[in-house]
């Protein structure tokens, strides 16, 4: 969506968070207010001025010091009240229920697993508006982190340690967040894309995802199909219909109907797609995809092979 994306919740989890730190804001904006204008009378009314007496000395006044330490105590046990609200809105219970979603980050994407419909996407994910989503979030290698500021809180991908996350957005849209954890070179182009579709959409895009392309029978998508299955493509992607490997790297089934690639270090075009298949490094150093050394004929075909993959 558009502005400051902490400032703009679309979720009730999200919002819930937004308006406790607005609150704080406003309680700390009237602290400063008060202090400051105390300064300044003190310090414009109490100056040296010519010939005046020296101060009256004061050696502490009980009463002050009361007041002083009663009132910032009862103010923190309500925001420590609020936190606490806060805390059971925008992170509720996850006990009970099981979840929807697995998503695992990678050495640098993040894979979504649709649990009870077997779709598998990569980096995209499109959620239905309205019907939160139960997250586990998984990962395969080092720790990430999973954030989506519009919609909810942060929440670390642990190897070894499943955490939970529900996420719902308010209305249709398409929400940005990231890998909040410093995880290697490629951290910040670990990008979550959340597609947030009406329920019907969303049944659509999954029924979608669950269909099996057809393999290209002719011409250079057909050379292109060839080329992923003789370079060993298919040890680390999965397709489909092919014999590809999950899990390894984000599966390609429905590669063209994704915005970006290289989880949105490129928009996904074919000159940005050949550019990767060429040399992976030069858009995303130290990527994990290992550059094939292919050929241009090669490269075009296996562009030509992606583009099919709707
Ligand atoms: Cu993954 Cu930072």
């Amino acid at each position: 969506m558009s502005g400051v994306p902490t400032l703009n919740p679309f979720s009730p989890e999200a919002a819930s968070i937004f308006h406790l730190f607005v609150a704080i804001l406003l309680v700390m904006f009237a602290i400063f207010a008060l202090v400051a204008t105390l300064m300044t009378v003190a310090i414009v009314r109490y100056r040296d001025r010519e010939g005046a007496p020296e101060a009256r000395q004061e050696f502490g006044n009980p009463r002050l010091e009361i007041i002083w330490t009663v009132v910032p105590a009862l103010l923190l046990a309500v925001i420590f009240v609020f936190t606490v609200r806060t805390i059971h809105a925008s992170d509720p219970p996850a006990a009970g229920h099981a979840p929807d979603l697995r998503v695992i980050g990678h050495q640098w994407w993040w894979e979504a697993a649709y649990l009870n419909s077997g779709v598998v996407a990569a980096n995209e994910i499109h959620i239905p508006v309205g019907h939160p989503l139960l997250l586990d979030i998984e990962s395969a290698d080092v720790i990430h982190d999973f954030w989506v500021p519009e919609l909810g809180r942060k929440i670390d991908a642990v190897p070894g340690h499943p955490n939970h996350i529900w996420i719902s957005a308010d209305k249709p849209g398409t929400y940005l967040g990231t890998c909040a954890e410093f995880c290697g070179n490629e951290h910040a182009w670990m990008r979550i894309v959340v597609i947030a579709q009406t329920p019907a959409d969303f049944a659509a895009w999954q029924r979608d995802q669950l269909t099996v392309p057809p393999v290209p029978l002719a011409g250079e998508a057909a050379q292109g199909a060839q080329i992923f299955r003789d370079q060993t493509c298919v040890n680390c992607h999965a397709i489909s219909g092919t014999s590809g490997n999950k899990s390894i790297g984000p599966d390609l089934t429905h590669l063209a109907g994704r915005g970006i690639i290289a989880a949105g270090a490129a928009a996904n075009t074919p000159e940005n797609l050949f550019k990767w298949l060429k040399d992976p490094n030069s858009i995303k150093p130290e990527t994990h995809m290992p550059n094939f050394q292919l050929s241009d004929a090669q490269a075009h075909a296996l562009v030509a092979y992606m583009e099919t993959l709707k």
